[in-house]
């Protein structure tokens, strides 16, 4: 989603403001722009498409002369991506630009309300009103006007404010939007999120809705909604530069399913102590948990899958009820919750606008809230009642890899937490159940290097236009997750199915040729995965099957296999989903697909 930035200081500010641009780009955007201030004047550039495009025009910056700035990468909702619609937007008057990530709900009223007042429009977004409210509202004082401002603003928005008549500050908003802010020195940042801040400073300010900010090269005060001087701890950001960069590698995404093991081994170790696991911020007791009458896990995209394969891993070991829903569906569907309700919310980005929307819904609801979230002071982490981080360090290619993995087995340690404390397993079977979690680390690189020469099969599939995955239980989670990276980044159709659902409707569409990638490593059920499997081998589908190392049999049906290695039936999620990671990888690659930024897609979905 759109992604924004800002700088105050004693440099120029373009190149800082393109370098902080690019690292926002995995994001998704379709248009890009700064302005500056510069010599009681603002000067803008904006263009659609690349920033590549952007920094051409204004020869990387030092076109742009000038000490303070904002730029913009906009994923459109209001208004076709064009240079018009990109941001900045500038003010009639041409004394105020601003760029903006959000959506202005009541932005039709107040177009009319300016248009009545004279005030002329040059684009289709939602966000020029702001633009125009700050110049019917500022009367000399800029922190007056913007105030005035976002109490007319309805919705969402992270805002990034310049005026000419006070060129060295900045105004940085914050509601229901991700934005923080950069303490440097002699200089000063806003931006979306860490990536764009951190090769010039770890020191940042996490802004809560409602609160704003005041940024000039030596210092940084932030206000309430109110317009009250409000003292803000500044955080370290434990993320390092080297995180957040390719470090070799072709592609941010092959980066990040490498990192996998280590990246694991992060979330695991932390919260293994003396054989049982133990989250270091909250303790659910068994009083609780017998209150409980059920869990409801809630997500969107892969975390959602990841909660899908906790359904079925909490129930077995908890045997509590637990129901896994799209945040978007759950957010309007009169859920059920009590304060007997344990809530699960699961983001990578911490950001996702309806996970957010459902937990608040569930929260007023009396749920108690538990988040599985990667970002440290996102909005996820900030509404929950316990977080449990997943340690997974900067995930920037937008189809998630290790972000997925990271939360799978917090699941799996946060189920065995339960099952310990309600006495459903012996203490011994948890025990072995935390040794089985200890070995995911190993698993995965295990994982990986079975897989090694996935290259090939890349090349042999890259030319299908469809593809059915097929799997029984937490082999169904598999596909989904498999199915959802295979569309996201070679943009093939990709459909998961469950396997027993085939007869159902699916079988219809299988026909000669027809790939089928079937998940058969859930031992419990092989025989009736292989049964399906030969019922689409009848068929004269081609199948590509995902088995546990050493199993021969089925070579007796798969025109191909890959293999992952024998763990704890319930936690084979984590290791069978790095095959399908690494051939949706590489079936993108020989196509030539822009595999970390891939079309119409955004990292963090900021907005419904
Ligand atoms: C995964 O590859 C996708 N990019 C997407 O489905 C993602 O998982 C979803 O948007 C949820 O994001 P979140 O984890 O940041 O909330």
């Amino acid at each position: 989603m759109c992604g924004i930035v800002g700088f105050t200081g004693r440099q120029n500010a373009a190149p800082i403001l393109l370098e902080g641009l690019k690292k926002l780009e995995y994001r998704g955007y379709d248009s890009a722009g700064i302005a500056v201030t510069n010599e009681g004047k603002i000067s803008l550039v904006k263009t659609s498409g690349k920033i590549v495009n952007l920094c051409e025009k204004i020869d990387n910056g030092a076109a742009l002369p000038g000490f303070s700035g904002i730029g913009h990468t906009r994923w459109a909702t209001h208004g076709v991506p064009n240079d018009i619609n990109a941001h900045p937007h500038l003010s009639n008057d041409g004394k105020f630009a601003i760029v903006h990530n959000g959506i202005i709900e009541n932005y039709i009223v107040l177009r009319e309300e300016l248009l009545s007042k004279g005030y002329t429009f040059e684009s289709d977004t939602d966000t020029e009103v702001i633009v125009h409210l700050i110049e019917m509202y500022y009367k000399g004082n800029l922190k007056e006007a913007v105030m005035k401002t976002s109490a007319r603003l309805e919705g969402s928005y992270a805002l990034g404010v310049i005026c000419s008549e006070c060129p060295d500050t900045l105004y940085a908003m914050k509601q229901a939007s991700p934005l923080i802010i950069g303490v440097g020195v002699g200089e000063n940042f806003f931006a979306s999120d860490v990536t764009a801040l951190i090769n010039y400073t770890k020191n940042v300010i996490y802004l809560e809705d409602g609160e704003f900010a005041e940024l000039r090269p030596d210092d940084v005060t932030v206000y309430d909604c109110r317009g009250r001087k409000i003292d803000k701890e500044i955080t370290r950001v434990v993320w390092d530069v080297e995180a957040a960069e390719k470090g070799g590698y072709e592609h941010f995404m092959l980066k990040e399913i490498m990192e996998q093991p280590r990246a694991l081994k992060a979330t695991i170790e932390p919260r293994i102590k003396d054989g049982h696991v133990v989250f270091e911020d909250f303790e659910l007791t068994a009083e609780e948990l017998k209150n409980t009458d059920r869990i409801v896990i809630t997500a969107c995209g892969s975390a959602y899958y990841a909660g899908c394969a906790g359904k079925y891993v909490i129930e077995e070991l908890c045997r509590i009820p637990v129901s896994t829903e799209l945040a978007s569906e759950l957010r309007y569907s009169n859920p059920i919750i009590s304060d007997r309700t344990i809530l699960i919310a699961i983001s990578q980005s911490g950001e996702t606008a309806d996970t957010i929307a459902a937990m608040k819904e569930c929260k007023a609801r009396g749920a108690k809230v538990i988040a599985i979230v990667n970002v440290v002071g996102s909005t996820v982490a900030k509404l929950a009642d316990h977080v449990i981080y997943t340690w997974a360090g900067p995930e920037i290619a937008v189809a998630t890899t290790k972000g997925y993995t990271t939360q799978l087995a917090v699941l799996y340690m946060l189920a065995t937490y339960m099952a310990e404390r309600t006495g459903t397993l012996s203490s011994e079977k948890c025990r072995e159940l935390v040794q089985d979690i200890c070995h995911i680390p190993g698993d995965i690189q295990r994982a990986i290097d079975l897989n090694a020469d996935t290259r090939e099969l890349g090349r042999k599939y890259s030319k299908c236009t469809s593809m059915f995955f097929i799997g029984r239980n937490i082999d169904y989670c598999v596909c989904l997750e498999g199915a959802l990276k295979m569309k996201e980044i070679s943009y093939l159709r990709a459909e998961a199915y469950a396997a027993g659902e085939l007869k159902h409707g699916p079988i219809a569409l299988i026909g000669d040729g027809q790939l089928v990638i079937a998940a058969a490593c859930y031992e419990e059920l092989f025989d009736k995965t292989m049964s399906n499997i030969k019922e689409v081998k009848a068929r004269g589908a081609e199948v590509l099957g995902i088995a546990l190392e050493g199993n021969r049999k089925i070579f007796t049906e798969a025109d191909d296999v890959m293999f992952v290695p024998k763990t704890n039936p319930l936690f084979n999620t984590a290791a069978a989903v790095v095959p399908l990671q690494l051939l949706s990888y590489y079936v993108a690659k020989e196509n030539g697909c822009d595999i970390d930024k891939p079309k119409n897609l955004a990292k963090s979905v900021t907005v419904e």
